[in-house]
This record gives structure tokens, sequence and C-alpha cells, in this order.
């Protein structure tokens, strides 16, 4: 007798004979329901909920009393694992004797989704690269000589329609003990369907993959559960090569004026990402045997040396890769210790200064996937600009040196408890209010002296001194051109000359906190090579950004309308200007999960048109343009709507009365 089946929220429907699994039945159909025990009622993965009712689009009546009783394998898992939620069964264990709607929730299902906190995020979707199969191997027999991996094989074939299973010998070296320790029932991790990367005795059901960003500063390492998705645990350190040199250029000055300095670089590199991998794994209670994969990201300096390769060629025009494609190695030749078979997949980059972090980014964002034009701007050392839609994208960087991260100014420090980073000015007084990491309170709210009593105001970090140079850019005391106007020392004791320029006293505390010309001279620089490259990729597209979306570390912390006001970013609506966090680091996890995104980015990057700042005769022209505040040339009609910026002229003494009464945001 048939009986007619749909499946929720797949909506695959078909018609099954009595008495079959509802596992079974999903196979057929091609229903996404998991399973990693092989319906053997151990794994739990198969669970669905059996709907009740009539329903009428469907012409069924479904009911609980459909599918076979509560069984003894059923109460078995229930009391080891808690009990089931009402109308949930095992699909591998009720068996059909009715016509059915069954629902697959989404924990059941391999391809998941996994919702990110970002609303215009679009969802992560696993598409595992590696899977959990549970097999029970023959014995050895005298009889039947065959070795055991054979019988694993063949196990692997006949139990998962798995033909083409093949090990090297870093796993088959666990093979002959996890069979007998495991009474010949074994876990395996196979890698898109055929590289087994780990055997493990009896049934196991966890399996994580690590997400790791090497930036020139810091290092990050997201320890990943492959079934759910979900972070387990993160963890950053800084990058050791720093005492090779603070920048990218730096490090490869190292490497060619130091034979062998490429190896010790990558050795430092490697153990880094080792131990970081080892952290998160104490953290969150994993082995690093239960590390079956590993995504990389990094720009393409950082990428060379973690794979081994010499960077020498990307110190110097026309930097040269020497791989741009994505790339697998085996773990283990990249000295992690993780799983013994388990790959690394290092995103592919996008030029010599356009690495695979911006690859990254990219995934995470997914310009190519929307008719909205994008500004992606993960800004370093070196600014990486992405921008395009579905239609056409165009990659560049920019050499905004280190100013953004606070080197190279004064007062400038790392973004850590102490360092400044929120700053507002009055426009009448001059006197400005700040809010320093590791305390919630404003520098004029009561408490505030006892709060940072023990860290300290111990410097400004990246975004504090975007928003310092801004506000001193709004309250007059810096005019268009970034010079300090020296008349307002007269009136304010905020204003000081230091030898033929001036300085505006951020602080007055121990230390004192200055903001000098020079340091308003490095952020112009800066932000002038960043604006320069945006420019020349809205010029060759020949289009604005509709939505501009900041990464990296700094871009998570700067807040948009200073930006802006500085003309770091092109003009846009500011409500949709956004940080996106760690975009690289996300994008490498979008990589470890799911396969498909792979194939994706290497398509997409192949795609990408790829500008060369240093050789494009405009970007000087555009540098010199966007040294102003915000711009010499260009408008910024939205900036100018929400902000009342001071009138493009060199400040005097009325002027700036004006401008000081007149500038202010608008948001709070
Ligand atoms: S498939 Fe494992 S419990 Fe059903």
């Amino acid at each position: 007798m048939a009986h007619r089946i749909v499946f929720t929220p797949s909506g695959k429907r078909g018609e099954f004979a009595e008495g079959l699994s509802l596992l079974a039945a999903a196979r057929e159909l091609g229903v996404d329901l998991d399973s990693v025990c092989g319906g053997r009622g151990i794994c739990g993965r198969c669970q669905v909920d059996i709907a009740q009712g009539d329903f009428a689009k469907h012409a069924i009546h479904s009911s609980a009393d459909h599918v076979t009783p509560w069984g003894e394998v059923e109460s078995r898992y229930a009391e080891k694992r808690g009990p089931f939620a009402a109308g949930r069964r095992l699909g591998c264990q009720a068996r059909i004797c009715g016509d059915l709607v069954v629902d697959v929730p989404p924990e059941s299902q391999v391809h998941r989704q996994v919702v990110r906190k970002r609303a215009e995020s679009h969802p992560i979707e696993i598409d595992p690269v590696v899977r959990l199969y549970y097999v029970e191997v023959d014995e050895p027999d005298m009889h039947e000589p065959a070795s055991d991996f054979r019988r694993l094989e063949q196990a692997l074939r006949e139990q998962w329609g798995l033909a083409e299973a093949r090990a090297d010998l870093a796993v088959l070296a666990s093979l002959q003990k996890a069979l007998r320790t495991g009474q010949w029932k074994v876990t395996v991790a196979v890698r898109k369907g055929r590289d087994i990367v780990a055997i493990a005795p009896g049934f196991v059901e966890r399996a994580f993959g690590v997400a790791i960003d090497v930036g020139s500063t810091t290092i990050a390492a997201h320890l990943t559960d492959l079934a759910s998705g979900e972070v387990v645990a993160a963890h950053g350190a800084m990058n050791p090569q720093i005492r090779f040199g603070e920048d990218l250029m730096s490090r490869v000055s190292y490497v060619m004026m130091n034979p062998g300095g490429d190896r010790e670089l990558t050795r430092v590199v490697r153990e880094a990402i080792d131990a970081l991998i080892g952290e998160a794994a104490r953290e969150a209670g994993v082995t690093r045997g239960e590390i079956l994969e590993a995504t990389l990201v990094g720009n393409p300096i950082m990428h060379h040396l973690v794979l081994g390769l010499d960077p020498t060629e990307l110190g110097g025009a026309p930097f040269a890769l020497a791989l741009d494609a994505a790339y697998e190695a085996r773990a283990r030749d990249l000295g992690l210790d993780i799983a013994p078979g388990a790959f690394v997949y290092a995103l592919p980059c996008i030029a010599g200064h356009v690495g695979a972090d911006a690859a990254g980014v990219v995934l995470a964002e997914g310009p190519y996937l929307k008719d909205e034009l994008t500004l992606l701007v993960d800004v370093g050392t070196n600014a990486e600009i992405v921008f395009g839609n579905r239609e056409r994208l165009l990659a560049c960087s920019s050499p905004t040196g280190p100013a953004f991260e606070g080197a190279q100014i004064s007062c400038g420090q790392r973004a850590a408890p102490g360092a400044i980073e929120r700053v507002r000015i009055d426009r009448a007084t001059f006197e400005p209010r700040f809010k320093v990491i590791g305390c919630d309170l404003w520098s004029d709210e009561p408490g505030f002296a006892e709060a940072t009593a023990k860290i300290g105001v111990t410097g400004v970090c990246g975004s504090g001194v975007i928003e310092a140079i801004a506000e001193m850019f709004l309250a007059g005391i810096v005019s268009e051109d970034g010079v300090i106007d020296g008349e307002l020392a007269a009136r304010t004791k905020r204003v000081e000359a230091t030898g033929r320029t001036f300085a505006y006293v951020l602080s007055e505390g121990a230390p004192r906190l200055l903001i000098y010309q020079t340091d308003v001279r490095a952020i112009q620089l800066a932000k002038a090579a960043l604006y320069a490259g945006a420019k020349l990729l809205m010029e060759r597209a020949g289009a604005k950004p509709e939505r501009v979306t900041l990464a990296g570390a700094f871009g998570s912390h700067i807040d948009p309308s200073h930006a802006m006001t500085l003309g770091l970013i092109p003009d846009c609506d500011l409500a949709r200007v956004a940080s996106a966090g760690n975009a690289a680091g996300t994008g490498a996890r979008i990589a470890l999960l799911n396969l498909a995104a792979r194939a994706e980015i290497e398509r997409v990057v192949k795609r990408i048109e790829k500008v060369e700042t240093a050789i494009e005769p405009a970007f000087q022209r555009h540098f010199v343009a966007a040294m102003a505040f915000p711009n010499k040339e260009d408008p910024f009609p939205n900036l100018a709507e929400r902000i009342t910026l001071p009138p493009r002229k060199a400040p005097s003494a009325e002027g700036g009365r004006r401008r000081r009464r007149g500038a202010s945001f608008s948001d709070p």
C-alpha cells in the first residue's frame, strides 16, 4: 500500500510503500535530512516533526499514528540524550503507515542557514566540506585476507555509497588502532566525499573547523562547529612577525636583506597560528584531532608567508604574486597540528596588493549578488578597496600607511584600554570631551576620573584620531586644508604654539595628549590615498557608491559621519555607511562552512578588474584634491544634509566664529 508523504519546508513529495523509514523516503526524494550514524538510532541528526491535522493544500490528513509507534531504539536515544519535543521522531526509526506531512527542523538539515547579526548580511548556508560517516567494518578473517583499509573502503561504499574514499599515510597510521578500540565501529571524517582526514573509534558526532585571518598586526582564529556553523571559540594574538618590522614593507625588506629571512617569518607566523588554534581548542573543550579543516585569509604578503612562499617580489613593482589561485595544502605541511589528514584552504588573492583577505571581504559582503553599488574598504596599512555590483567589480589597493592604526601619530596608540576612541569638541568653547576604551563614561561625566584611575588616559587610537581631527575641522580649529588655526591660541588654552605650528590639547592629564600639525598631516596623507584609490574605481566604473562598507578592526570602530567629514570615504547616504567588522574573517568562516562558496569566490575573483594605483596618472590628481577636508573638488551633498560643514575657504577670525556656531552633527 502506498502513502502520500510531503516534506516541509522543501515541499518535496512522493508516494511510498508502507513500512519504509522516513529517512529512506527523504533520501529518495533528495530531502535535506541529516544522518551521521546511517539510520542506527545513535546520532539523532534525523529528527523530524510529524504534523497533525488536515492539510488541504496537500490533500493530506497527517497524524502521529501514521507512523509506527515509538520503539525501543528511540526510547534508548531519549534516555541518553533527553526527551523529545511532542510530535518529534527519529526519521530513521519512524516507519510510514499512512499519509503524512513531515517537517524537517533546521537543526536536522545538513544545509541549514546560519543567520548573521547584521541585517544587510546574507545568511551563511552550510554546505559541508567534511562530513562524518559512522561505519561498522567487518572483522579480519584468516579466510578473507583483505587489509583493514580495504574493509573500511568496502564499509563506506556499502553503507554510504562512497566509492572513492582514499587516505594518506598520516591517516592510515591511525586506522588499525581506531578499528580495534572501537570494536570495528568507527567514525570517518571524509572531505569532499573522497579524502579521509580522520578516523575515530566508535560513534563521534563532533566536527570542527578553524577560520584563520592573518593580518600584519594581529592574527585571529575562529573555531567553528562544522554542523551548526556556530563559533565555539574566537582567539586573537599579535602577529609575532612585528619584531621583524612594523609594516609589511619592512618585513619584505627583512626578507630581502637576510638570507633565510622568509623561512624565519614563515616559521614564526605558523607557530603563532598553531598556538592560537591550541588556545581556541582548549577554551572550547575541543581536541586538536576534532578540527578537521582550516581556511586562511590574509593580505598577499601574509598569505605568501604562511604558505611558505617568498614574498620578495611583492616588495616592488610589478608586484608579482607567486600564486593567486585558491590553494589547498595539508595542514600538517603548514605546521598546524589538527586532524592528521586535514587540509587548509587558502582563499584566492585578487592582485599584488589585494589579497585573500579582500577576497574574504567580498565573499562575506557579496557585492556580486547585489544591484546596489557597494564600496568595500578594508583599512589597514594598505587599504584594499573593492567597488561594484553584480555586473562589474573593480579592486585596487592604496598605500595609506599606518596612521589610521594610530602609528605615526604623536599621541597615537593601538586600540587598547586607556586609548581615547571617541571625541567631541564644543563648537563655542573648543573644550573636548572624550571616551576611552575600557570605560563607558564620557570624560565630562561624574565618576570618569575614578573609573579610569587604573587604566589611565594613555593615548589616542585610530578611530579617536579620526574623530578628534574631524571635530577640530567642524569646530573651525583646523581649516579645510588641514592647518591648525594659530589665531585661536589667543582665545583658548586648547590651542597652543609648538614651534612654527600649532597643536590642539585634547587631554591635560598625564601624559598630556596633543594633536599636532604633523598628526593632521599624517591623517590627510592617509585619507587622501584611500580616497584617491576609491575615486579611481568610481571613475573607472562611471558611478558613485550607494553603500559604503568598512571592514577590518579600524573600520569597525570608526564613526561613519566623522570619516566622511574628513573625506576618508566618498559621499553616500550616511544611513548606508556601516562597518562590517572583521569581514575578511567572516569570509574565511563562510569558506570553511560552505564548499560551494569556495567555487563562488574563485569565480568572482577571476572577473574582478584590477586597477593599479601606482601607474594610474589620475591617482596623483585625486590624491591632491583629497588632501582637503572633505575634498577640494568633490561635493558631499549627502554629508551636507546631515552635517553643517564649514564653508570652503581659508580660515579667518570671522569665518572661524561663523563656522563654530554652525557646525554640528544632527545625529546623537
Ligand atoms: S540517522 Fe542517526 S539516529 Fe537516525
